[in-house]
């Protein structure tokens, strides 16, 4: 694993503020006549290596941002050196083809044919807002519209279904796409935190456009995973459009002992993968996935200046008609590196050490009397509360203790709410922590909480 933090500590001491102050006094002034590189990168690396985050540090347990692999790190910096782009073919050969082989390896490892398809995008929001641009079309494609011409007001009480714990990038999409955040519908949860296929079947009766069912593969905070084959055949039914946005959970497909977990996703039009989450890659690694190319349609375009027709037709093209950017940099050579380098087996190892470390932190948690264990273990996440004497201050005990361990630098741990109450978050996503780490970090966020609640308790 990479890192660039000297500090030792997984986030820098004090408030917003002084990082801001200190970042800015090391950085200096612009200066009208430039220092040289050496001394530039020396007050770069400086900033970034006092003031950064250290996702190496055992500590760092907040959010889906692993501490990178070192040969994804000397990949992406070999690509930024090429500054090759994947947009048209003269922009980007070699990139456009690494691009095309690490699609169809995660499409095969998907479960879907050779007719599949996909594209890399800055981050899975990009990737759902993507999905939902292809699923908006084909349902306009359906009634006979064209929203792409003709706007989206052409078509009629559009209706996208995700459940309640969704990523909150899809009411974003629907909002951008025209579609409207009011179009979105809910569906409630089991107690294992799954879309509820009952409950989507009474709802898609209820009338409008149904666009899209969107699936999770991995909720952001429990990791769960919504009932795929059940979904794909209610979408089909319905004749809407099924993505599923794996964003965290696709990496369980490296796992022999957790792949059945995503089994379907195989299933349906689109599927979003972030390597940047499990997969241990620098960001942005997303890929968004297609079960044909055909499905790229809506997006296809033909500009004089990039990619003429006479030059498409004799196969000089590159992916300006799958993509929403123009300019776009080559994320899947860093990502080709680590399937060559670890192959799927050793990317497997890597998620089975994190979610065996998320199994060991929630037995700690579940044994101590000091916390309150939130939900079992699916990926590698953990939901937990602080329990204080008094249960009323428990809120806010929660949310300063995880403030103070951040002011400290001496934790930093994930903060989420659930049924309106406020829970801590471990994502693990270190392989290298071990079982010690996660009793020092427990015991920190105990000692912290037990001063939070003296503090609140005075104050109340
Ligand atoms: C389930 C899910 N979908 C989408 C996203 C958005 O991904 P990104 O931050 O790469 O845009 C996240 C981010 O955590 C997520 O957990």
């Amino acid at each position: 694993m990479f890192a660039v933090s000297s500090s030792g500590r997984p986030i820098p001491p004090g408030r917003p503020t002084d990082v801001l102050a200190e970042a800015h006094r090391v950085l200096g002034d612009l200066p009208e006549r430039g220092i040289g590189a050496d001394a530039a990168l020396a007050r770069v690396t400086t900033v970034l290596a006092d003031w950064g985050v250290d996702l190496a540090s055992p500590f760092a347990a907040a959010h889906l941002q692993p501490p990178p692999l070192a040969v994804a790190v000397a990949a992406d910096a070999l690509a930024s050196a090429g500054n090759a782009s994947l947009d048209t073919y003269d922009s980007g050969p070699a990139a456009i083809a690494v691009e095309r082989w690490v699609v169809a390896a995660l499409a095969r490892l998907a479960g879907f044919d050779a007719d599949a398809d996909g594209v890399f995008t800055p981050g899975g929001t990009l990737s759902n807002l993507t999905a939902l641009l292809l699923a908006r079309d084909a349902a306009a494609a359906r009634l006979g519209l064209d929203v792409r011409s003709e706007g989206v007001a052409a078509l009629p009480d559009p209706v996208v279904f995700c459940s309640e714990l969704a990523h909150f990038s899809v009411a974003r999409a629907c909002a951008a796409l025209g579609i409207g955040e009011h179009a979105v519908r809910p569906v409630s949860v089991d107690s294992h935190r799954r879309m509820r296929p009952d409950t989507l079947a009474s709802m898609l009766r209820a009338g409008g456009t149904p666009v899209a069912v969107v699936a999770t593969a991995g909720t952001t905070d429990f990791g769960s995973v919504d009932p795929l084959p059940e979904l794909a055949a209610l979408a089909r039914e319905h004749g809407a459009w099924l993505h599923v946005d794996a964003a965290y959970g696709f990496g369980a497909v490296f796992s022999a002992k957790l792949a059945g977990l995503v089994d379907g996703l195989a299933l349906a039009d689109s599927v979003t993968a972030d390597l940047h989450k499990i997969g241990w890659q620098p960001a942005a690694a997303s890929v968004l996935l297609v079960r044909s190319a055909s499905l790229f349609a809506p997006l296809e375009r033909s500009v004089a200046y990039l990619n003429p027709e006479d030059d498409r037709v004799e196969g000089y093209d590159g992916t300006l008609g799958r993509s929403l950017q123009t300019t776009r940099r080559p994320d899947a050579v860093k990502v080709a590196a680590t399937l060559l380098a670890l192959g799927r087996e050793g990317l497997g190892a890597l998620v089975d050490r994190c979610h065996e470390l998320a199994g060991h932190a929630a037995a700690l948690i579940a044994a101590d009397p000091a916390f309150e264990l939130v939900g079992g273990v699916t990926l590698t996440t953990v939901v937990f509360r602080y329990r204080p004497a008094d249960e009323s201050l428990a809120d806010e005990v929660n949310a300063r203790l995880r403030r103070a361990l951040l002011r400290a630098g001496e934790a930093l741990i994930g903060r989420t709410e659930v049924d309106k109450v406020t829970c801590l978050k471990l994502t693990l996503l270190n392989p290298n922590a071990r079982e010690a780490d996660l009793v020092a970090l427990l015991a920190l966020v105990r000692e912290a909480g037990s001063t939070a609640e003296r503090l609140v308790e005075g104050a109340a």
